[in-house]
Parts: structure tokens; sequence; C-alpha cells
């Protein structure tokens, strides 16, 4: 079991040029089984759930290759349509691997995701949209058999209850291919839901209107492979950025998507921390101490403040001088990092979906497991803003989201070690 040791206390300085999107990564890897050829996918992260996602696609009979932070997919061969319950497991998003697989063969054999460290991450909204497009789906005893009736799925006018980003993810993947034109009302408007219809645009598809709430797509018989770049990843950009925020420090990110990443700088601005951005680059100067957040800040869909900010952004606020206010809507159970940012010296009491964060002075460092991917990425903040030593396990969460991120804390001057 490897682990992060950490020494905290020097201010971080330097320029960083960001990671291919992880999220954007997964379903572009499952639309990548759509086309009947060979795509290359440039900028795709070399992270635990992007090569999980390519064991599913050589199960089925693609073949996915890696050189470096290019992954080359060749799907002219889909000859399973069973994904294994161990690969299922491997990651939650597995199951945007259903809407593609229908896609491409009209049938396929999964296992539900389960629940996670978010809390239980039910796919009902996923079921439903891909019932009304001819789909017959059989549950039972946590496995889903999937069988468009046509043999092809239909079109159909879907509704989602709430703008979820993998159920439009997967009415997408199905309705590419479909028998006719599918319209998705409430639709998620996540940047990485533009990044994956982007890239199925490039392999011959008829999509418009993703980035807005209604979304239509017109079903096409076949797609053709593609050579795509992935998005550059905002959340790993606003994980550096609380960072080096915390640290009183100064950063150059490169390779940034500024536009995307507007709702947390609009935010983290507010911190007294001086951002500036061009067209691909975003600068900040952090002061001594950064100042609370005044406003309450509710995590919400797109273009609201991202979920996933959450606790990268606590953990700066936690040695920030006032209280802040979190409001998470997303997931029922996303503040289970605020224990380990306590033990670190924290102030934080959570009532509900409301966190209430008083800033102290200084952190100190404490030995915590990592509780999931954007938690584990708060408590290498605190650590880095802490006095003395901290030991973070469990790092399998982080890894699944981050790239080398303890190289990335050498490259700004922090002192990060894997053991
Ligand atoms: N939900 C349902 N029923 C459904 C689908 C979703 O009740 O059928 C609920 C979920 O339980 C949750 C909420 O709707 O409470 C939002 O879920 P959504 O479907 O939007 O999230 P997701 O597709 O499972 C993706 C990201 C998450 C990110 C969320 C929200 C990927 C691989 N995952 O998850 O990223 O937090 O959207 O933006 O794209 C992360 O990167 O750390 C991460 C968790």
């Amino acid at each position: 079991m490897q682990k992060f040791i950490i020494t905290g206390g020097k201010s971080l300085r330097g320029e960083l040029a960001l990671q291919g999107s992880k999220n954007s990564s997964l379903p572009i890897m499952a639309a990548a089984l759509l086309c009947c050829g060979e795509c290359t996918l440039h900028c795709c992260p070399k992270l635990t759930d992007v090569y999980a996602a390519s064991r599913i696609l050589n199960c089925v009979g693609c073949r996915c290759t890696f050189s470096d932070n290019m992954a080359v997919i060749d799907s002219q061969v889909v000859d399973r349509t069973q994904i294994s319950e161990e690969l299922m497991r491997e990651m939650r998003s597995s199951i945007i691997f259903m809407g593609a697989m229908l896609g491409r063969t009209g049938e396929c054999a999964v296992s539900v995701p389960g629940g996670c460290e978010l809390g239980p991450r039910p796919i009902d909204m996923h079921l439903a949209a891909l019932k009304k497009m001819g789909v017959d789906i059989t549950e039972s005893g946590g496995s889903i058999v999937c069988k468009a009736v046509c043999g092809r799925a239909k079109g159909a006018k879907i509704s989602l209850a709430f703008p979820s980003v993998g159920a439009t993810e997967n009415v997408i993947l199905c309705a590419v291919t479909a028998d006719g034109e599918t319209v998705i009302n409430n639709a998620a408007r996540e940047p990485e839901i533009c990044d994956l219809c982007g890239f199925l645009r490039s392999c011959g598809a008829d999509i418009k209107g993703d980035g807005e709430s209604r979304i239509v797509i017109k079903g096409k018989k076949q797609l053709h492979g593609c050579e795509y770049t992935i998005m550059p990843d905002r959340i790993a950009a606003a994980t550096y950025l609380s960072m080096v925020a915390a640290a009183h420090g100064e950063l150059i990110l490169t390779n940034a998507c500024v536009l995307e990443t507007e709702p947390f700088l609009s935010v983290l601005e507010q911190t007294g921390c001086s951002i500036y951005t061009s067209e691909n680059k975003i600068y900040l100067r952090s002061g001594p101490r950064l100042r609370a957040v005044r406003e309450r800040i509710r995590t919400m869909p797109h273009p609201g403040f991202p979920t996933d900010a959450q606790a990268v952004l606590m953990a700066a606020l936690a040695v920030a001088d006032g209280t802040s206010i979190f409001e998470e809507n997303i997931f029922d159970c996303r503040y289970r990092h605020t224990e380990a940012l306590i033990k670190m010296g924290a102030d934080i009491q959570v009532l509900g979906k409301v966190a209430v964060v008083k800033g102290v002075e200084r952190l100190h460092g404490a030995n915590v497991q990592a509780t999931d991917l954007r938690g584990g990425a708060a408590m290498i903040i605190a650590a880095l803003c802490a006095d003395g030593t901290s030991e973070i396990s469990r790092i399998c969460h982080i890894d699944r989201g981050y790239e080398k991120i303890e190289e990335a804390v050498r490259l700004l001057g922090g002192d990060m070690r894997r053991v």
C-alpha cells in the first residue's frame, strides 16, 4: 500500500501544464467503441480510471494501447457484449459503457456499478431513458441485461428529472447511432459533455445543442475513427489553484480551459488572490493569508460551482481569515474528508448538506486516510500548508484522477514523496 509523506509550510511557486480531463477521457474512450475504426486520443491522462476504461475496451474486443499521453483505440472488432462484474466495479463511470455498447451492438450485459465513496449513486435515470429508446432492460441480482427491441435503439424525447452528467452521456452514446432523432431536455451542461460531443462530431455524429439544456441528436448508421485532443482538466486546475492559494505562492497554469474554470475562479477570487487569465493560461498569486468567502458556496450543476472542487477549496479556506459556508447539493456523502481536515486542526462543522468552516491560523501534520478522490486531494492541500509532516494513506483514490501529483507538487517547491 503506497502512501504520500508531506512536510508542509513551504510556499509554492512555478508553472504547471494541466493534464487532460479525466471526466472527458472516460466517456470519450467509451465513445470510441462506436467507431468502426481507429481513434487516436491526445492528452489522455495516465490515471488508474483511464486504464480501467481501456481494460473494458479490450474485454469487448477492441485494442487499446498507450504511448505516453496518447491512446490509440482500434474498435474495428467488437465481438463480446458482456462486461464482467469485476471490471464494472473498478470504477463507477463504467456504467457509460452501457450506452456505447448499445449504440454499437444493440445489446449488452453489465452489472450495477454499486454505491461508492460519495453515497448510493443510483442509475434510475440512465435506465428509464434507455427504456424510452426502445431498449428492453432486465435487472436481477445486480446484473443488467439490455437489448434493443428492434436490434437498434430508436430516437426518443427524453426529459431528465435532474441534469445528470452520466445519464446525459449514456443517452448521447446510445443516440448517435440510433434510428431517428433523440431530444434530451434538462441535459447536463458540463464542459465534458461538450468535449464528448466534439469527439463524436469528429467521428461523423450529428449532435446540436451540447452545452445547453436541450440536445438534439440525429442517429447515423455508422461512425468512423478520428484523431482528437482531450480538453484540459478543470478540476485538476481547481485543485492546483487551491493548493497554491493556501500555500501563499504564485502559479502559472498552462494548457488551461479558462472559460470552463470560471465558476470556480469567480469564487476563488473572493479569497483575495490575484488571478489573471489569458487564452489558455491562468495566473494566480496569493497574499500572506486568504480571506474567507462571504457568500455561501453552493455546489450546483454547471455553470454553478462544481461539486468536484468543494473539498479542495474547503482545505484552502480551513486556513483563511474568517468563516466560509459550503452547501453540497449534488452528492449525499461528500464531506467525508472533513474528519481528516479536523484531525489536522481545522475547525469544520457539518450539518446535513452544510459545512461551516472557521478558518484557523495554522494546521498541523497528521496521519490520515484518503476517503475519495477529491477528498484525498484536499488532504494533500491541508498537509502542504500544515506545520510538520503528514502521512496520507489509501492514495489509490487520488491516483484515479491526478497524474503524478507528487511530481507536480515537487515542481512547485513542495515537499511530497510517495513511499
Ligand atoms: N443521480 C440519480 N440517478 C441517476 C443518476 C444520477 O439519482 O440515474 C444522482 C446522483 O446520485 C448524484 C446526482 O444525481 O447525486 C449527480 O450525479 P451525476 O449523474 O451528474 O454524476 P456522475 O455522472 O455519476 C460525474 C462525474 C463526477 C462529478 C459529477 C457531477 C465522471 C466520471 N464523474 O458523475 O466526478 O462529481 O458528474 O458533476 O464524469 C470526480 O471526478 O471526482 C467525480 C466524482
